[in-house]
């Protein structure tokens, strides 16, 4: 698929098939999500890919939505500010970005894949981060549930115009 349609057609799944998304599906999504850039090409973050009954219970605890509660997996990406590249002049810590575009690229892929995603950032981080068991400097930025997607409507995107975005100057 070329990448204008691929930008086109990923939108945000809140409504999922039953069908089961395989491990193996989920590690190719992965591989190529990993290729994402990143500053100084530090890739200061972990994805927690939670997949079993027991653990999908407790993770959907944390975003209370009904939509949310029917995804098959819950992909928890965090950012790991201990590794995350510093801007000298201000001392901006790079990590979220970092993680921003790493799973910008998996929602992308996960398109191609004919997988449905949805950023989830309304969610109880302190919460999150317990049940992970995370450090203070690791942080869960999204929850991105994956699954088949229940139909094929895509809807038609609503976004801002280029002159309303755009400064040339
Ligand atoms: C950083 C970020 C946070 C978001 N958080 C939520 C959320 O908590 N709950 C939700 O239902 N959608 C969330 N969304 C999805 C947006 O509402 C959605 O991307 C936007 O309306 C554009 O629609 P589209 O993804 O279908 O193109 C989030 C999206 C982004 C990029």
């Amino acid at each position: 698929m070329k990448f204008k349609e691929l930008a086109n057609i990923r939108h945000s799944v809140r409504k999922f098939s039953s069908k089961e998304v395989e491990k193996e599906t989920l590690t190719q999504l992965l591989d190529v999500a990993r290729k994402a850039p990143s500053a100084v090409n530090f890739q200061p973050f972990k994805v927690f890919v939670v997949t079993t009954n027991e653990k999908l219970e407790t993770i959907k605890e944390c975003y209370h939505r009904d939509w949310f509660k029917a995804a098959p997996v819950v992909l928890v990406v965090v950012s790991d500010y201990d590794s995350g590249w510093k801007r000298a002049s201000d001392n901006k810590n790079h990590a979220d970005i970092d993680v921003a575009i790493f799973t910008d690229h998996l929602t992308l892929q996960a398109a191609d894949m004919g997988l449905g995603t949805c950023w989830v950032c309304n969610f109880d981080v302190e919460k999150t981060a317990d049940l992970l068991g995370l450090t203070p400097k690791q942080k869960p930025v999204a929850l991105i549930p994956v699954g088949y997607p229940a139909d094929d409507n895509i809807p038609v995107k609503k976004r801002k115009g280029i002159d309303d975005i755009a400064v040339w100057i």
